[in-house]
């Protein structure tokens, strides 16, 4: 499939989709304290994409049962919200959410640590943030996909942080999951030319170990198979003809 280069209307309906889903990030954020469960989280993330009349891109996804993935500790991605699930002081909590708005996708993941948490933790938290802007940095015309993967991979080993291969960053758009796929690692074919108009969801997946990760028999909940803690950071980026733009935002609101 050719990679999709999007309109100016449909980027202007990225860009709201991406500022909703900004907004869910935000009260997601404010809501993770030890006590709640990743159930609430998965509710009150809902609730708010339902409230600005959008749907949640995961729920039904291929079968998943929820609206925001919720992974903790060693769940790199894709955890599954349960009311048994209790978050506790010191975790780190990857939220990862889509919201369509008027058929267009935005996607983005954040990655948070409950209460004091280790240096460690915070370290992986804070590189992996800092993995996604090394990408962004590579996100401009006439680069390819591979540089976004170079970008990532050369900033985790540095830090000798594990970088997970096994799942990729995509295109986004009219759907979820569009081509091209983009990895966080350095890949032999240099992959697609980066054209203005494409729109990315870059998103490292970053660990405190190995690379490997399992599968839970879920058949979703991917975990690092040593057992080191894991982060996810995302945003749905679009290329322009010069600094590429995070779609996935809003006024005011952090990063
Ligand atoms: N943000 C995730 C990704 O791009 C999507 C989660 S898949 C779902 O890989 F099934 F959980 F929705
Ligand atoms: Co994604």
């Amino acid at each position: 499939m050719a990679i999709a280069i999007k309109s100016e209307r449909e980027i202007e309906l990225m860009r709201e989709a991406g500022r909703i889903l900004a907004i869910t990030h935000e009260e997601l954020k404010k809501a993770i304290k030890p006590g709640i469960t990743t159930y609430d989280i998965d509710k009150l993330g809902e609730e708010v994409i339902r409230s600005y009349g959008c749907i949640p891109s995961f729920l039904n996804y291929n079968g998943y049962p929820a609206s925001i993935c919720v992974s903790v500790n060693d769940e790199v991605v894709h955890g599954i919200p349960s009311k048994n699930r209790y978050i506790k002081e010191g975790d780190i909590v990857s939220l990862d959410a889509g919201v369509i708005y008027k058929g267009y996708h935005s996607d983005a993941a954040r990655t948070y640590g409950v209460g004091d948490i280790s240096k460690e933790a915070e370290f992986l938290i804070e590189s992996t943030r800092q993995c996604f802007f090394e990408a962004l940095k590579a996100a401009v015309p006439g680069n390819y996909i591979r540089d976004i993967g170079i970008a990532v991979e050369r900033y985790a080993v540095a830090r000798k942080l594990g970088v997970v291969v096994d799942l990729v960053g995509h295109g986004v758009g009219a759907k979820l999951h569009e081509d091209p796929e983009v990895p966080n690692f350095e890949t032999k074919r240099r992959g697609a030319k980066l054209k203005p108009g494409m729109t990315l969801a870059i998103e490292p997946m970053i660990t405190l170990g190995d690379y490997e990760v399992d599968w839970l028999d879920d058949d979703w909940t991917v975990v690092t198979s040593d057992g080191s803690l894991a982060a996810h950071y995302e945003n749905t980026v679009l290329i322009t003809e010069g600094e590429p733009e995070i779609l996935s935002k809003a006024e005011g609101l952090e990063l």
